[in-house]
């Protein structure tokens, strides 16, 4: 179905996403800042992107890279003050750009004012959290946390526990207490005059749990589950999207996104569907784990061209005519797709990556470009554990390696080309010591491969990955078919093409992305059409079928 515009301002936009500590370090302690962020705006803009997204910056200790905020009204020094925050969105304002805020409200850290009146026994803000009595002497159900081990730590002076869904410094929020959502409103309502122009929403699909808190049953030989039966997308978590909406989103008239965890296709359209209108889009972090078993990253299974296509044009045609889906091929959380879904060898890796962004940018939505994507920037070359920061890898290195006495070379592999550490390594700008973004030591070592994938080297090649996106990105907004058009697939029983047609009025677009090594003929729908952009230097006119090169992208418009 065919949509028109909604007059919002976001609605064409496209948003690249930050993570502060790892972009550009602006005073050589080794961590990317703020100023650093508003000292390369230049090369943001010159990407034909219209948002950024920069990811938590708030005051934290730092357990999960500020993820587990210990005051939401102060600047982490170590990314700088509100003045360069001031600074950077003024700048941002006065060159177009948009400034979207990651919100961190379904836990605090463990070092917030509130957790820690909380742990000293104060019933008020005891209540700020889940704190629940022993059941049996053990934890009070058997959810297991989602970086591992149980969702409930113990306070021996309380002789309670407290639930965290992630990491135990980030003990989860009890939004049922309406002195809770006063405050997340007091929060946003801060931010917004401050002068945020958005939010994500950080696992905000987790707001609600069970006040029975119901175990689970587990997998054979397992001691905990994953309780998201009982937490995850429940109906309470839309009566609080309605309180946000009216009390903050729309009088400052923002662009929101939620981060939603662990839902498929079908309930994703029907829960999403109820979010609109109090929420913009929805960021499905599931888009992209087809090709691990369930739930478990480090259980990869071969990367599928079919399998890509049916995930994600099922995402497609459920979100047709409800919500809005971001698009992505890449984040934080995540690792770098070149590596994951394509060849990144020097001779395939502009041309694998293009074919990528071809494929999933000119779908149905917001695209999200995350910092390094656009350089075809790829897995990691640590050899050793201290390399890794990640709490993830942190606790599987523990269970796996450490008491399960499983092989290290095994989970090097694993958290070199898997893990959340591959996207976090330092931005890569040029060819100077520490790939230029830091004069001092880096947090977070640097990839090897920086002496060839940076900035400075792509900037000046015409057929790097970085100039295929300062063309791609800006050539969406001038095609109403790809804004505003239905979807098609064609050539799906392919085993190497992603193909399909956007259609709107009387514009026809296509899109064919070849995501293999292998020489392979596709056919055209009907008509002449005329060539918009390619990686391969194809040109002009092209009807009926035609032969695709390993990894060729082309986008073609119907005369
Ligand atoms: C989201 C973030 C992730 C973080 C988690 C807990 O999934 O993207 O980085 O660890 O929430 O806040
Ligand atoms: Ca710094």
């Amino acid at each position: 179905m065919a949509n028109s515009s909604s007059g919002k301002w976001w609605e064409n936009a496209t948003v690249y996403q930050i993570y502060p500590k790892s972009f550009f370090d602006s005073n050589g302690d080794g961590i990317g800042d703020i100023e650093g962020v508003r000292r390369k705006l230049g090369y943001i803009k010159s990407l034909g992107v219209d948002i950024i997204w920069l990811c938590p910056y708030l005051k934290s200790p730092q357990a999960d890279n500020g993820y587990d905020v210990s005051d939401y009204y102060e600047i982490d020094p170590i990314f700088g003050n509100k003045e360069d925050l001031r600074k950077l969105i003024d700048e941002c304002h006065a060159t177009g750009l948009r400034f979207v805020m990651d919100m961190v409200t379904n836990h605090s850290s463990d070092e917030h004012e509130w957790f820690k009146k909380a742990r000293a026994g104060d019933e008020k803000y005891m209540d700020y959290y889940y704190f629940k009595d022993p059941v049996d002497g053990r934890e009070p159900n058997n959810w297991e946390s989602i970086f591992g081990g149980s969702a409930w730590e113990y306070v021996p002076s309380l002789n309670k526990y407290y639930l965290h869904l992630f990491h135990r410094k980030q003990p989860d929020l009890n939004w049922t207490n309406p002195e809770v959502v006063d405050n997340v409103v007091r929060v946003m309502k801060y931010w917004g005059e401050f002068g945020v122009d958005g939010f994500r929403l950080d696992a905000i699909n987790y707001l609600y749990k069970d006040p029975a808190f119901p175990s689970v049953e587990t997998r054979p030989g397992q001691k905990y589950g994953f309780g998201g039966q009982y937490y995850s997308s429940k109906p309470q978590v839309n009566e609080y999207f309605a309180r946000l909406n009216r009390d903050v989103f729309t009088p400052f008239d923002m662009m929101t996104v939620a981060e939603v965890g662990d839902m498929d296709p079908e309930r994703a359209r029907e829960y999403c569907g109820k979010y609109q209108p109090e929420i913009d889009m929805v960021y499905m972090y599931d888009m992209l784990n087809f090709d691990q078993e369930g739930y478990d990253k480090f259980k990869p299974v071969p990367f599928e061209v079919k399998k890509f296509k049916e995930t994600i044009f099922r995402w497609q045609d459920e979100f047709r005519d409800v919500g809005r889906m971001a698009l992505f091929l890449s984040n934080h959380d995540q690792t770098r797709n070149v590596g994951r879904f394509g060849d990144d060898s020097p001779r395939y890796r502009y041309r694998s990556s293009q074919a990528q962004a071809l494929a999933m940018y000119m779908l149905k939505g917001t695209p999200y470009i995350y910092q390094g994507e656009e350089l075809a920037m790829s897995f990691l070359d640590y050899e050793k554990i201290e390399d890794f920061n990640d709490i993830e890898v942190e606790f599987t290195y523990g269970e796996k390696v450490v008491k399960g006495g499983e092989p290290f070379e095994k989970w090097l592999r694993l958290y070199n080309t898997r893990s959340r550490d591959i996207g976090r390594s330092p931005m890569q700008w040029d060819d100077s010591e520490n790939a230029g973004f830091s004069t001092g030591k880096p947090w977070q070592k640097v990839n090897g491969e920086y002496v060839k994938v940076n900035v400075a080297a792509e900037d000046k090649d015409p057929a790097s990955t970085l100039n295929f996106y300062r063309k791609l990105l800006p050539l969406r907004k001038t095609l109403k078919s790809v804004q505003y058009g239905s979807v098609t697939p064609f050539d799906y029983d392919s085993e190497s093409t992603f193909c399909y047609v956007r259609e709107y009025e009387d514009e026809v677009t296509v899109c064919r992305s070849n995501l293999t090594a292998r020489r392979t003929r596709t056919p055209l729908p009907e008509g002449e059409y005329e060539i918009l952009l390619s990686n391969t230097g194809r040109s002009g006119r092209l009807s009926g079928s035609i032969e695709l090169m390993p990894y060729e992208a082309l986008l073609a418009i119907r005369k």
